[in-house]
């Protein structure tokens, strides 16, 4: 079984993977895969970020256990079983990646994205199974266990459209 774990970025994937990875779990973070494998088609450097061939990752990737967990916010684009797409209220996220130092336009354009559902659309528009968690206000073991527990089939509150930022969205107007 396959399971992506993606988000915006500033969400918590790599803090719940870490999560998991310690319980013992298999992950696979696709970034590193890219640039093992060449996938790297180009570096953006306005937005100081690589570009992925996520079509060639996604026909290239070999996973190297029965359960893996993939790591990126691309994940959902891969042939996963289950994409669990974790999210964060965007005035949240926008502290998350102002402490990472980001420049202003690149956190504008991912706060923005996680505010209109970009990642899960993406998700819902091509895999039968999607979830999402918040992680705003949760740890990261709480969130690996939100995880553990939709693979167990406890999937209640974890629909897509369970999280709403819309009113936070229209109080910016
Ligand atoms: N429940 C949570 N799950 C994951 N990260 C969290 C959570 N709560 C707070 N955080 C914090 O948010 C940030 C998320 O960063 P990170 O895990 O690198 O996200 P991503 O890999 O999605 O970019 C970290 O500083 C982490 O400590
Ligand atoms: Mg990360």
């Amino acid at each position: 079984m396959l399971i992506a774990i993606s988000g915006t970025p500033g969400t918590g994937k790599s803090s719940v993977c870490a999560a998991l990875s310690s319980r013992g779990y298999a992950v696979v973070d696709l970034d590193e895969v890219a640039r093992r494998e060449g996938f790297i088609v180009s570096r953006d450097a306005a937005r100081s970020t690589d570009e992925v061939d996520v079509e060639k990752l996604r026909k290239a990737l070999r996973v190297p256990a029965k359960i893996v967990f993939l790591k990126s916010h691309y994940s959902h684009l891969m042939d996963v079983d289950i994409a669990v797409i974790l999210r964060c209220r965007p005035t949240v996220l926008r502290s998350r990646l102002e402490a990472r130092g980001w420049p202003p336009a690149k956190i504008r354009e991912n706060v923005e994205a996680e505010a209109i559902d970009v990642i899960l659309q993406e998700a819902v528009a091509r895999l039968q199974s999607v979830f999402e968690v918040e992680t705003t206000d949760a740890t990261p073991e709480r969130t690996a266990g939100a995880v553990l527990a939709i693979l167990q089939g406890r999937t209640e509150g974890h629909e897509p459209g369970s999280v709403d930022w819309s009113h936070e969205v229209l109080s910016w107007y």
